[in-house]
């Protein structure tokens, strides 16, 4: 393992920001990380692991150690007769992880096809997209315990998952490094189709009985469409959650905003999609010094060349202000704000 001194950390966040990291080092094995957290004392020090850094907002230098966690092998580890458990490696590329499984025609998260980061960043937000959360395919998770050094598991129940959210965003957060996790993938398929776009595009390529990879391809292919590579236009994917409002609330707003969507959840409340508020305050496509809210999609902020973590920031804080003036809704980033 080589330390590196004062590394810029451009070629690692999605958004393309120009910081500096005090330290930077890259790990390749289990044992690593485990070297790292009892040679380093990590627990006593400043620390940042990244993945893809594809969830990640830097404002500013960071005067401490980052972590880039590059352990790589995807394996079946089981088999049964309506089910195989693939193991990853947290440094996995997500997409490479989702195609591993399409190619064997295993079925589960295609309709997660080429969201960005990597594989031990996914469960530590849940991640999701047209319809399905890795939760839906979770078996369990393998983690360093920082302090200790040593290798523990959690289950799905322990991870605690909920929209964009896990254990290690809450009470676990800092406190351990995820270093594998392993899914339940369905030899049967069951295709979910439900979200409109994927029926659409389905249609429009004349497809009828859609296979696993019909479906992962569907989704590229949508998703491209709207949302910006990073490695063309930085942005870190959706900036806010998707707000989560009281039935009562949203009542009230349908009568003065009759076209605002809403999607009625259980406990009585209902999701309104970020990116509809963010547009009905004028922002979509409005660009801002080097930053703004993409054309096609309110919801991604992009970095069109040489912003700061900072402008962007300031941004977010603008379009959340105007969010709250005119709908009275609060909406968090879904980003980590570093
Ligand atoms: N909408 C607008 N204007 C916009 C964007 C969206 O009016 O500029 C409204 C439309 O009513 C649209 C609705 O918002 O029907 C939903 O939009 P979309 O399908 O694009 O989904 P989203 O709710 O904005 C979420 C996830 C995405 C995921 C998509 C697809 C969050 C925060 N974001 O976005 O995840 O890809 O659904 O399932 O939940 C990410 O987390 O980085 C991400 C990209």
């Amino acid at each position: 393992m080589i330390i590196y001194q004062n590394i810029s950390l451009k070629p690692y966040n999605t958004f393309g920001i120009d910081v500096k990291a005090q330290q930077f080092v890259e790990v390749n094995t289990i044992e690593e990380v485990q070297v790292l957290c009892s040679t380093f004392i990590l627990h006593e020090r400043k620390f940042l692991i990244l993945g893809g850094g594809s969830n990640i907002l830097l404002t500013k230098d960071f005067d401490g150690m980052v972590i880039k966690m590059n352990l790589k092998g995807m394996d079946a580890i089981r088999e049964d007769e309506n089910h195989v458990w693939i193991k990853a490696l947290s440094g996995e590329i997500w997409h490479d992880f989702v195609t591993f499984c399409v190619d064997k025609n295993l079925s589960g998260v295609e309709n997660l096809s080429l969201i960005p980061g990597c594989v031990g960043a996914a469960p530590m937000q849940n991640i999701g997209a047209y319809g399905a959360e890795i939760k839906d395919t979770f078996e369990e998770l393998f983690a360093i315990e920082i302090e200790s050094s040593k290798l523990v598991k959690f289950t799905n129940a322990e991870c605690k998952f909920g929209y964009r959210e896990s254990i290690f965003k809450n009470e676990a957060k800092n406190k351990y490094i995820i270093v594998a996790v392993t899914f339940k993938l369905s030899k049967t398929p069951k295709l979910n189709t439900q979200y409109g776009a994927i029926q659409e595009t389905l249609g429009r390529k004349g497809i009828t009985e859609p296979k696993i990879k019909d479906i992962s391809e569907a989704i590229i292919e949508i998703r491209s469409s709207k949302l910006p590579d990073p490695k063309v236009l930085g942005n870190s994917g959706s900036f806010f959650k998707n707000p989560e409002i009281p039935a009562s609330q949203y009542q009230v707003l349908k009568e003065k905003f009759s076209e605002i969507p809403g999607y009625p959840l259980e406990n009585n409340l209902v999701k309104v999609p970020a990116g509809w508020l963010i547009e009905q305050c004028g922002w979509k496509g409005k660009k801002v010094g080097n930053t703004g809210s993409h054309k096609d999609q309110a919801l991604v902020l992009v970095n069109y060349g040489g912003a700061t973590g900072d402008e962007i920031y300031q941004l977010a804080m603008a379009i959340q202000g105007s969010v709250q003036e005119k709908f009275g809704i609060k909406i968090s980033p879904e980003v980590n704000l570093v």
